[in-house]
C-alpha cells in the first residue's frame, strides 16, 4: 500500500494525512510542486498593486516573482529575476513610472516584459551587441488570471485555462458574476500570522462541526443544524449556512445587496476553500476573501480582505458600517486561531496517525485531503515509493 492510499479510501475507513504533510521541509516542498505550481493558486489581491505603474513583488513559495500593473491597468506577473545575470529585479513595492530597470547594470524591461535598454552591453558607449537579441531576453511571464478580485497564476504554464478549471465553482455563484466586486480599502483588510501549516487553515475552514465550540457567537444564530455540505471533488469544499443575517447599523441600514439574486440568497451564505489556497465567503451584501501564504511548514499568514457590491460602498458614508464588519469577521477568524495551531502543535506527536473523519460532519474536510493525496501521488511516480 502506498503511504497515502489510507487518505483515499472511503471517508469512514480514511485516515487524514500523516505528520509530515504537517511538519517536514520536503513535504513542504514537493506539496509546492504538486499542489501550487501545477495548477492555479492565489498569489495576491489585485488591491496589492492599484496604480499604473506600480510593481510588487512577491515571495510565491520561495519562488520570487513581480505583479506589475501597466499604464493602462493591465496586471501581469513576472519572474522577478533580471535576465542577465540573475539579480532580483524589483526588492520592495515602488512606482516604476514606465520601465523595471535592473538596479545592478540597468538593463531596462518595459511593463509587459519586453527588454528595451541593454546600457553598455556592446562595451562603454555601445547599447547593443550581436550576441544579445533582446527580443529573447524579456522578462519570464507568469500565467495569471484574476477573479474575484484574486490574482490566480499558473507557474507551470501547463493547467487548463482557469474559467474552464473552475467552470463550476463560478456557474455556482453566476448571481455574482458581471456585478461590481468593490474592495472595501484600508479598514476591510486584515491579516493573521498563524503556527501552523496552511492545510490546517483549509481544513478547518472546510467544517461547521466546530462552530457550536469555536463560535459560539455566531452559532447563536447560524446554528450546526442550519449548515450543508459542499463538495466538488478535486477543485473546492467547503459549506453552506441556510441563515444569514445581514449586518444593521444603528440607525437601521443594511449594505445594498447585489442586484437581482435568486432568493436563495435571501437567507442563504456559502463559504468554499478553492483549492489550494484561497477561501472565500459569499452573502448576499459582502463577499470575502482569505489568502493563505505558506512560509513554511507550520507557519501561514493569512490575508483577508472584505468586498462590497457597489463603489459608494467603499466610500466614506459607509466607512463605520465597513469598519463594524471587519471587526465582526476579525473576532470570528481570531477565534480559529488556537483549533489550527493546537492541530499544528498535535502533529508533532509521532504516534498520531492522520485522525479519523465524521463520516457525517468531515465530508470537505475529507474532499480536501483526497484532492492533496491524489495530485501527491500522481506527482510521485510510483516507482519511487
Ligand atoms: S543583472 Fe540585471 S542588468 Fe545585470
Ligand atoms: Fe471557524
Amino acid at each position: 500500500m502506498r503511504p497515502l492510499d489510507d487518505v483515499l479510501q472511503p471517508i469512514d475507513q480514511a485516515r487524514g494525512l500523516p505528520n509530515p504533510h504537517y511538519t517536514s521541509a520536503e513535504v513542504y516542498g514537493a506539496e509546492a510542486e504538486a499542489l501550487f505550481f501545477g495548477g492555479w493558486a492565489g498569489l495576491s489581491f489585485a488591491a496589492d498593486v492599484p496604480e499604473p505603474g506600480e510593481a510588487v513583488p512577491v515571495d510565491f513559495l520561495g519562488q520570487p516573482l513581480v505583479a506589475v500593473r501597466d499604464r493602462d491597468g493591465t496586471l501581469r506577473v513576472f519572474q522577478n529575476t533580471c535576465r542577465h545575470r540573475g539579480m532580483i529585479l524589483v526588492a520592495a513595492r515602488k512606482q516604476v513610472g514606465g520601465v523595471l530597470r535592473c538596479p545592478y547594470h540597468s538593463w531596462c524591461y518595459a511593463l509587459d516584459g519586453r527588454l528595451v535598454t541593454t546600457p553598455h552591453v556592446g562595451g562603454p558607449g555601445h547599447n547593443t551587441h550581436p550576441g544579445i537579441d533582446k527580443g529573447t531576453l524579456g522578462l519570464i511571464e507568469i500565467r495569471s488570471h484574476v477573479w474575484r478580485g484574486i490574482v490566480f497564476v499558473n507557474l507551470s504554464g501547463t493547467a487548463p485555462p482557469f474559467e474552464e478549471v473552475h467552470r463550476d465553482l463560478i456557474a455556482r455563484w453566476a448571481a455574482f458574476e458581471g456585478h461590481p466586486q468593490v474592495y472595501g480599502g484600508a479598514d476591510s483588510v486584515m491579516t493573521f500570522d498563524v503556527a501552523c501549516n496552511w492545510k490546517l487553515a483549509v481544513e478547518n475552514y472546510c467544517e461547521s462541526y466546530h462552530l457550536p465550540w469555536v463560535h459560539p457567537g455566531l452559532n447563536s444564530y447560524s446554528r450546526l443544524e442550519d449548515h450543508y455540505h459542499i463538495q466538488a471533488d478535486g477543485r473546492y469544499s467547503g459549506q453552506g449556512t441556510l441563515v444569514y443575517r445581514p449586518m444593521l447599523s444603528e440607525d437601521g441600514r443594511r449594505f445594498p445587496d447585489t442586484p437581482g439574486l435568486p432568493p436563495a440568497w435571501d437567507a442563504g451564505a456559502e463559504y468554499v476553500a478553492l483549492y489550494p489556497n484561497v477561501l472565500l465567503g459569499q452573502h448576499r451584501d459582502h463577499a470575502f476573501a482569505i489568502l493563505l501564504e505558506p512560509r513554511g511548514p507550520a507557519r501561514t499568514v493569512e490575508r483577508v480582505a472584505l468586498f462590497y457590491t457597489a463603489d459608494e460602498v467603499a466610500g466614506p458614508a459607509w466607512a463605520e458600517m465597513r469598519a463594524a464588519n471587519t471587526e465582526m469577521w476579525h473576532k470570528v477568524f481570531e477565534e480559529d486561531i488556537f483549533v489550527v495551531e493546537g492541530m499544528q502543535k498535535g502533529r508533532a506527536a509521532r504516534n498520531f496517525d492522520g485522525g479519523r473523519f465524521s463520516p457525517a460532519m468531515d465530508g470537505p474536510t475529507h474532499c480536501f485531503h483526497r484532492w492533496v493525496a491524489a495530485r501527491m501521488q500522481a506527482a510521485v511516480p510510483r516507482a519511487a515509493d
